[in-house]
């Protein structure tokens, strides 16, 4: 079996570090769990990506249409919880991770 070809670039900060991050289309199964294998982010993803605790926020800093969060949903009742309207906010167990995030830069907020 030949190891696919890893397509998707990610830039990630977290407490003043960078790291360049490289994966394919269904390596992981949302942007969280890959940050959490990648970063080490401590206390990050409690709810399991339910989009429940809040604990997983990324702030996307090139982000593209795509990944507007839509008003009406889960994720946002979230978001709004934790006192920010930013749209460049998103949970980062709401993201799947595929070749439209290629190049974007995330910054892990506290969990
Ligand atoms: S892991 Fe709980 S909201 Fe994302």
């Amino acid at each position: 079996m030949t190891e696919r070809e890893k397509n998707i670039t990610l830039f990630i900060e977290y407490n003043g570090n960078h790291q360049t991050v490289e994966t394919f289309a269904g390596e992981y199964r949302n942007l969280m769990v890959l940050i959490k294998d990648q970063v080490w982010v401590d206390g990050m993803g409690e709810c399991g990506g339910q989009a429940r605790c809040g604990t997983c926020m990324v702030e996307l800093l090139n982000a593209g249409e795509n990944l507007v969060v839509a008003t009406d949903t889960k994720e946002a009742a979230v978001i709004r919880r934790m006192m920010t309207t930013q749209s460049i906010i998103r949970l980062s167990c709401q993201i799947l991770v595929d070749e439209t995030l290629n190049g974007l830069k995330i910054r892990v907020m506290e969990p």
